[in-house]
């Protein structure tokens, strides 16, 4: 067997690793969901949010990928795990719930995030929303949510897209915000702010929405998923410039590829 099977046969191995880690750790974190909890502000600003739930459930993830992939690489957004995703080899991506925010809040709009990465790029992904029970997931070349497939949208008219911006909330992040949204309204349709990175990347890939945009560089685990299930689905993913998007490229663009250079334009130059 050559090297590129080799690869194809263990990517497809770890992908039902990676769907069982999102399942059973989405389902961890919903076992908490509407519940008392204590949040933690991470540093200063009171939106950047942690619960013991958010480690639990890395822990559990982790656990889960560690039995079966001991010697893989593995990324995540709590604790002091590995904060990036290395050039070579394979390494998971997790999330444990992405949209913390939402989820203290008792908003139903978050994720467990899970990725596999080779050589940098995605290669199989899930995403769960526990508190709607909707699986996306993405391996190669097919793209579902809850089993069924899924498409990117056909809309056309940039007058006519829904896009979500990705930003944290950073002073840094709250000026590029600011320009971003005021493209949006001027130049495409309309806007959301799901709160959950991986829940407008997912809907783009099953055309809930048309796009999804952000002008500076995201977090590996709030991505990396959600971008290969896009691509899946029939979307394009690139940076700022309009070069296919990786791990720790400047800024996210992720369209049903019908009006991506036109995405490129207006926000390369916010
Ligand atoms: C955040 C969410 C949010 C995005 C932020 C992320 P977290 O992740 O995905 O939508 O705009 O950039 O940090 O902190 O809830 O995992
Ligand atoms: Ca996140
Ligand atoms: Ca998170």
């Amino acid at each position: 067997m050559d090297d590129a099977s080799d690869a194809d046969t263990s990517d497809c191995d770890r992908f039902e690793t990676c769907v069982d880690a999102a399942e059973s750790g989405g389902r961890v974190a919903l076992d908490s969901f509407r519940s008392d909890l204590v949040v933690e502000a991470k540093g200063d600003d009171p939106l950047d949010a942690v619960t013991a739930v958010d480690r639990a459930v890395q822990d559990h993830v982790f656990s889960v990928i560690g039995d079966r992939y001991p010697d893989d690489a593995v990324v995540g957004e709590e604790d002091d795990a590995l904060k990036s995703v290395p050039e070579s080899g394979v390494a998971w991506v997790v999330d444990p719930i992405d949209g913390t925010v939402n989820y203290v809040g008792g908003n139903r709009v978050w994720m467990t995030s899970v990725a596999v990465c080779r050589d940098g790029d995605p290669v199989a992904a899930a995403n769960y929303a526990p508190a709607v029970d909707d699986l996306y997931v993405a391996s190669d070349g097919a793209a579902t949510r809850n089993g069924e497939p899924i498409t990117v949208s056909e809309t056309t008219d940039p007058a006519a897209f829904t896009i979500n911006p990705l930003f944290g909330v950073s002073r840094p992040h709250r000026r590029e915000l600011a320009g971003v949204v005021e493209t949006i309204l001027d130049e495409f349709g309309d806007l959301r702010r799901f709160g959950c990175a991986q829940a407008a990347l997912s809907g783009v890939a099953a055309g809930e929405l048309d796009a999804t945009v952000s002008t500076v560089e995201l977090n590996d685990w709030d991505t990396a998923a959600g971008v290969h299930i896009l691509r899946q689905a029939g979307g394009r993913a690139t940076d700022i410039s309009g070069e296919r998007w990786r791990p720790g490229s400047e800024g996210l663009i992720a369209s049903n590829d019908e009006a991506h250079e036109e995405l490129v334009a207006a926000f390369d130059a916010t």
